[in-house]
């Protein structure tokens, strides 16, 4: 259970940032361009979107299965860089980074111009992303 966790959410974050990495560059060159928004533009945003929320499902169980999560919560574990990252900073920053995304993807849906729509996307998607890079244990993975 645990290790079938760990490994979808480690397959899972390679799908996400590879998705997040497109969309930003679409979206910089939708904007530069001035094109419309079209289907790739909407494809991407839902598909990061949801590539989001589903990470954070699987976040959340992985942090109650994971020895490095829930369980290891205490005062000794938060002098140790790497244990805080995985009890704290990890899950709290990446929740804030697809807070962000949602809230992006939701303003870009209301919008009127395909101008507004690019620009909520790119600056949301891409603040969000940045957090989220921030903060993943790059000294074990990929
Ligand atoms: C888009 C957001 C996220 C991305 C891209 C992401 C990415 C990653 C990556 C790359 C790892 C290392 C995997 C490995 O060592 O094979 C990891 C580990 C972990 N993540 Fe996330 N994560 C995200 C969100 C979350 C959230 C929201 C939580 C919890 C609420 C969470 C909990 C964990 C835990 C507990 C581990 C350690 C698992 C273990 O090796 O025992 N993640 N994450
Ligand atoms: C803790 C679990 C989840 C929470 C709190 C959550 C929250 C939200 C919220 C607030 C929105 C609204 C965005 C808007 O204004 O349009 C949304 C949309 C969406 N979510 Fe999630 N979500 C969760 C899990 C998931 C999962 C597991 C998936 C599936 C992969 C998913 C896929 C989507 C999609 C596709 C939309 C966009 C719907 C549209 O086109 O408007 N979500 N979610």
């Amino acid at each position: 259970m645990y290790t079938g966790f760990q490994h979808l959410h480690s397959f899972l974050a390679y799908l996400f940032l590879a998705v997040m990495l497109a969309a930003v560059i679409h979206y910089i060159i939708a904007l530069s361009k001035k094109k419309d928004f079209g289907k790739a533009s909407g494809l991407l945003a839902v598909t990061g979107l949801s590539l989001a929320h589903l990470q954070l499902v699987v976040g959340i169980v992985l942090y109650f299965l994971s020895p490095l999560g829930f369980a290891n919560f205490g005062a000794d574990a938060m002098g140790e860089s790497l244990q805080r990252l995985y009890i704290v900073e990890h899950p709290l920053i990446n929740i804030i980074g697809i807070v962000l995304i949602t809230i992006g993807y939701s303003m870009a849906k209301r919008s009127a111009t395909a101008v507004k729509k690019h620009k909520r996307l790119l600056i949301f998607y891409g603040i969000g992303t940045f957090l989220i890079l921030l903060r993943i244990p790059w000294q074990v993975w990929p």
